[in-house]
């Protein structure tokens, strides 16, 4: 059944566990998720990015969405937008049947400029205040996503940011978050502790110095009730890089957020966790090795359902590390 984001989270305060939110761009996405999410008896949040949204088609979104609450009636599903970037790419999600959206003002509508508070405020209150009407759920964002081992500016992975950030917007205030969740009255809370999208976020295993878990304990402490969103929460799995490697594909050297980082994280009110770029990882994985060991293969069933069933692989992995399988 579909289900706001704020139920959703609700659930998992009261039984203590972590939700993942997986990107979708197609059909092999959706269903790979449905699958691990029945499999497991879990809720699953299923996130479409603005990109998403242009490449599948709005429609065609919606319908998949729509397909998995038939196919899978128990479980409970969140259709949410991530990274909206102004009222009206939140207020046309909701249109399409969105259960929920993401207002991302920490960063102006170009989504490459670090906003100013105010702005943040005003434009998260807005949206919150639509969406509310309409029954919908919203996720805002106090900090600007990026790395603090690189110093913020320019990221490896090309979603680089426009002019300088400071080392302060890298990491959210805490004391500013408990203003802007009174002010806002958003439905969760996306931070920034180090993290950045993408495959490059760390060039080393990371410890306390580039991944700030300990901001989260913090926030957690002076607003207990409030869920918390990690975004960049891919774990970028070694054996994945490897799979791509091996099979002709040119990875550098590169960590993600460890699992146990994830779910020490948990354990201090977030609620959340953002996954797209370990799915993306995994299906290609697959794509490649169908390519190389068999290069006479040219029905897309052949690569496609390899690359479905990793990604399935990869989601039952997350949803039983974040006890949410058994939570449906
Ligand atoms: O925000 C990052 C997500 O991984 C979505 O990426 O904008 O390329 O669809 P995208
Ligand atoms: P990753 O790039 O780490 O998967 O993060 C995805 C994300 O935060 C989507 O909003
Ligand atoms: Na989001
Ligand atoms: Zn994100």
């Amino acid at each position: 059944a579909r289900i706001t984001l704020r139920q959703l989270l609700d659930h998992a305060a009261e039984h203590g566990y972590g939700v993942p939110a997986f990107n979708i761009n197609n059909m092999e996405q959706a269903l790979a998720i449905g699958a691990a999410a029945d499999k497991l008896d879990a809720p699953v949040i299923i996130q479409a990015s603005r990109g998403a949204r242009q490449y599948a088609n709005d429609i065609m979104l919606a319908k998949m969405i729509d397909a998995l609450v038939e196919i899978y009636p128990h479980i409970p599903i969140c259709m949410h937008l991530d990274h909206g970037n102004n009222e009206a790419t939140c207020a046309t999600a909701i249109q399409y049947g969105f259960t929920s959206v993401m207002m991302d003002g920490s960063l102006k509508a170009d989504g490459k400029t670090a906003a100013d508070y105010d702005y943040n405020v005003g434009i998260t209150k807005r949206v919150a205040d639509m969406a509310h009407w309409a029954g919908a759920s919203v996720e805002g964002e106090l900090g600007v996503l990026g790395s603090l081992e690189h110093g913020g500016g320019e990221q490896e992975d090309g979603h680089g940011l426009e002019g300088t950030v400071s080392h302060d917007q890298l990491l959210t205030d805490p004391d500013q978050a408990v203003d802007f969740v009174a002010k806002t009255k958003v439905d969760a809370l996306a931070i920034a502790m180090g993290t950045s999208h993408g495959a490059y976020k760390f060039s080393r295993k990371p410890d306390g110095d580039i991944l700030a878990m300990n901001v989260i304990e913090e926030i957690h402490k002076r607003l207990p009730t409030v869920h918390l969103v990690m975004h960049g929460s891919s774990s970028v799995p070694e054996d994945l890089q490897e799979i791509i490697n091996k099979y002709g594909g040119q990875m550098k050297p590169t960590w993600g957020v460890p699992v146990e980082e994830i779910q020490r994280g948990i354990k201090h009110g977030v609620r959340k966790v953002n996954i797209d770029t370990d799915n993306r990882m995994a299906i290609t994985g697959a794509i490649r090795k169908v390519f190389a060991e068999n290069p006479s293969e040219f029905d897309p069933r052949k690569y496609l359902k390899p690359a479905t069933e990793a990604m399935q692989k990869l989601v039952s992995q997350r949803l039983e590390q974040f006890g949410t399988a058994g939570n449906a």
